[in-house]
């Protein structure tokens, strides 16, 4: 047998990856690569990539061990129950959905929810309304506010759920718990998507509150996020006033699970969201304090053209940073990062998202300050001005076109799933219609639903993004 290192040619993917190995990790997952895990850790991991054996037991249809960890997952976090799913919150908002709706059932859902609920929504027949901001308003990046999710469930009273992605990718929240009352009150379910806060759990006073806490039905959670598991790792929780209310099925939940989870879930992955939950159960809320004031720190730390952007309510442990005014493009930021050898999960026209992890070292704060305070902002005022306002069009655009209203020309599944209509119509000139979610990846918020009409708004904003290099998934 060739040793490893010899092979890394022939194995292209293994080699690229293998080459990442030294830089700083400010995304997730958020084991940083492996770095939070012992050599001792890594290879009994390797060790619990196993099959469903009598020993080991199945997790679709848990038992002993298995149920002992689902419940101790369930108690931490506050649930009446709660499943691992080792093919990430895609895969757990598909089960959510399905577990509390039928074929054309009504869902109440913002236009920029991430693509893995459009696809459920296309895939369950489902009819999505949307939320719509009041006469003359737009959603910053789409996300409503609960007075709008008020006035969507009160527009559209038979729809049976209503989703919400709390916090969205840049750390905002939103009060859950007037939405969940009103849900209530109006005999719907509250579906959070709340892949990105995993941890509120930790440190209750020092984090935005828990979906659960604020009284949703179902959640879901991406565990490698932000926390030390492996990636696509996702909880599934189920409220225990929802089940003791009879507002969830748990055996549906339980039957849906069957149906989209992998018939050969990852025992490794399941195995290291146990042990996360375990980790964060151990820890206090002492490493949250000290993120929150390393990301505080490295902010002070840099000249005023950047902007750290961290609004009332949201998680102060993400550090998200608008670098607009520094008046250099997207491509200079990525170069700059690049060049000190640091990955952010996301930069966008105007704001880097960096994802730190619970033992993120402080070295790693120090050479991103560096690497940012490196960066020579533009001079010349009326270079910068220029650069402010193309953001502001792209922004304009962004906001306009999430906060759209809806344009269908065919459901999202015959658009997805469908013959001919879409596909027919799509080859016009002057009209076209999305055959799937067009959205900016990352985040992968879209700008379309499948089945919606796409216009010259649509192409322009798409051809921007382009030219800034950012993909667009269509
Ligand atoms: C808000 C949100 N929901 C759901 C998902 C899908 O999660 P996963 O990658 O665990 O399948 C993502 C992924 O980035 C996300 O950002």
């Amino acid at each position: 047998m060739k040793r490893i290192e010899e092979l890394s040619d022939q194995a292209p993917l293994w080699g690229a990856l293998c080459r990442q190995a030294d830089r700083v990790s400010f995304h997730m997952p958020a084991h940083r690569q492996g770095r939070s895990f012992s050599h001792e850790l890594i290879d009994s991991l390797v060790h619990c990539d196993t099959t469903e054996l009598e020993r080991t037991g199945d997790l679709a249809d848990p038992s002993e061990h298995i149920r002992q960890a689902y419940d101790l997952a369930a108690t931490y976090f506050g649930a009446g129950e709660t499943w691992f799913i080792t093919t990430g919150t895609t895969t757990a908002i598909r089960v959510m959905l399905a577990g509390v709706l039928c074929e054309g059932d009504e869902i109440i859902i913002p236009r920029a929810v991430h693509l893995a609920a459009v696809h459920a929504v296309a895939l369950l027949g489902l009819k999505p309304q949307f939320v719509m901001p009041a006469d003359g308003r737009r959603f910053d990046d789409g996300q409503p506010d609960a007075a709008s999710f008020i006035a969507a469930m009160r527009s559209h009273p038979k729809a049976k759920a209503v989703f919400v992605t709390c916090p969205d990718y840049y750390g905002r929240t939103i009060d859950l718990q007037i939405i969940a009352a009103e849900a209530h009150r109006l005999d719907m379910v509250l579906l959070v998507d709340e892949a990105h806060g995993a941890h509120f759990v930790a440190a209750p006073d020092l984090l935005p509150s828990t979906a659960l806490s604020q009284g949703a039905d179902l959640v879901v959670q991406s565990a490698h996020k932000t926390l030390p598991a492996l990636t696509p790792a996702s909880f599934l929780h189920l409220s225990k006033e929802s089940i003791n209310d009879g507002r969830i099925c748990p055996d549906r939940i339980a039957s849906m699970i069957r149906v989209f989870q992998t018939s050969s879930p990852s025992f490794m992955i399941a195995a290291s969201m146990d042990l996360a939950r375990a980790v964060l159960s151990h820890a206090d809320r002492a490493p949250w304090h000290r993120l929150i004031e390393l990301n505080q720190c490295l902010a002070d730390s840099l000249p005023p053209q950047y902007r750290r952007i961290s609004l009332s309510g949201s998680d102060r442990s993400r550090l998200v940073i608008d670098y607009s005014q520094l008046g250099i493009g997207r491509a200079e930021m990525v170069q700059e990062l690049d060049r000190a050898r640091i990955d952010a999960e996301v930069i966008d026209h105007r704001r880097v998202i960096f994802i730190p992890a619970i033992d993120q070292p402080e070295g790693d704060y120090d050479r991103l300050s560096r690497a940012l305070c490196s960066i020579c902002p533009v001079q010349d005022a009326d270079n910068i001005n220029r650069h402010l306002s193309h953001l502001e069009e792209l922004d304009k655009l962004r906001d306009a076109l999430f906060s759209a209203r809806p344009s269908w020309q065919s459901t999202p599944r015959q658009a997805m799933f469908g013959e001919a209509l879409s596909r027919e119509a799509s080859c016009g000139q002057t009209s076209k219609v999305a055959e799937n979610v067009i959205a900016p990846y990352p985040p992968g918020m879209p700008i379309a639903w499948p089945g919606e009409r796409i216009d010259e708004r649509h192409d322009t904003y798409i051809r921007k993004l382009e030219e800034l290099n950012i993909t667009v998934r269509r």
